[in-house]
């Protein structure tokens, strides 16, 4: 596997998953730039030394992907810094569990702009320059709740799916230039955003899972890099499902 000199961004990269994605692509070669919310800037020189301490030299930039402006700048600046990005890995992304009854405007609006609006903010200021030099590589993290929905998630479940709309219509935008666009949809993986779940609903679900356990972040690494690398030439517009079995289809 290889990515080698490639330039990567991985949105949300000092997340749970995003920092395993960090690791991988830059173990495999790339130059790798995370992306971090601007409330995260303060966490930013303990998270770069961390992955110095693992053989990995990654840079952040901070900005707010769930806006328009936010997304653009955050990726104008990438490129004025780094040069053109090869690869793009939209990881950021929240949860504002609660059912219907009491879904607020704001929990449905936080979400779609954060997990979905976003990859359309992220990816379109390099669409060009991507399709323009003929290489690409979009990933979008999505999740099994995007495939099956999940009792409290109207709003997570909606954006996760309506990520992978976009993956398929994008992969055929991209498809005769060199660009590809796929989607991976993680089960439940041991990060924060799971820690954050109530005990009793997370131990249920778990109880579910064929494997009977959560997946580790790097278990989501191995198939971003799958897709990323410079031979993974003929996959775009797929879905691949990395959760243990949770959900077979
Ligand atoms: N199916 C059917 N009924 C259910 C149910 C289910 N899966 N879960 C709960 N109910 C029922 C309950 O039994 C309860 O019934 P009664 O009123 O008759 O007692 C009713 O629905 C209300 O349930 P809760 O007590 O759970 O409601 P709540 O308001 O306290 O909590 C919630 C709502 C926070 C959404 C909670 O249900 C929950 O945490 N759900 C799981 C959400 C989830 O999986 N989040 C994943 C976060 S991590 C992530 O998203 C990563 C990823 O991509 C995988
Ligand atoms: P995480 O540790 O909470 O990471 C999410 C990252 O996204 C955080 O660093 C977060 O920054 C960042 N972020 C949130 N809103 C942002 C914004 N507006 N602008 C810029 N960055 C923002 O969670 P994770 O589990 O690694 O999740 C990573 C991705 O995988 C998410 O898209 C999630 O939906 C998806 N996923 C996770 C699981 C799972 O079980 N963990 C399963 C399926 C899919 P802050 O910390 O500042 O908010």
């Amino acid at each position: 596997m290889s990515c080698r000199n490639k330039l990567a961004v991985v949105t949300g990269g000092m997340g749970g998953i995003g920092t395993a994605v960090c690791l991988r692509l830059a173990n495999e070669g790339a130059r790798v730039v995370a992306t971090c919310h601007p409330s995260e800037a303060d966490r930013v020189d303990d998270w770069v030394k961390e992955l110095q301490g693992k053989d990995a030299e990654v840079a952040v930039v901070a900005g707010d992907v769930s806006t328009a402006e936010g997304g653009a700048t955050l990726m104008n600046q990438i490129v004025e810094k780094f040069g053109p990005v090869d690869i793009l890995v939209n990881c950021a992304g929240i949860t504002r569990d609660s059912t219907m009854k009491k879904m607020t405007d704001e929990q449905w609006d936080a979400v779609i702009d954060t997990n979905l609006s976003s990859v359309f903010y992220v990816t379109q200021p390099i669409w060009t320059s991507m399709t323009e030099r003929g290489f690409g590589r979009i990933i979008n993290i999505s999740s099994v709740n995007g495939q099956r929905g999940q009792f409290g998630q109207a709003n997570y479940s909606a954006a996760k799916a309506g990520m992978h709309g976009f993956t398929m219509a994008l992969a055929y935008e991209g498809a005769a230039k060199g660009v590809t666009v796929n989607t991976v949809s993680p089960g439940y993986i041991e990060t924060a955003m799971t820690a954050a779940m109530r005990d009793d609903v997370r131990e249920a679900i778990v109880g579910g899972i064929p494997m009977r356990r959560m997946g580790q972040p790097e278990e989501i690494a191995q198939a971003v890099a799958f897709l990323a690398d410079d031979e993974s030439t003929y996959v775009t517009g797929a879905n691949l499902p990395v959760n243990g079995g949770l959900f077979i289809h």
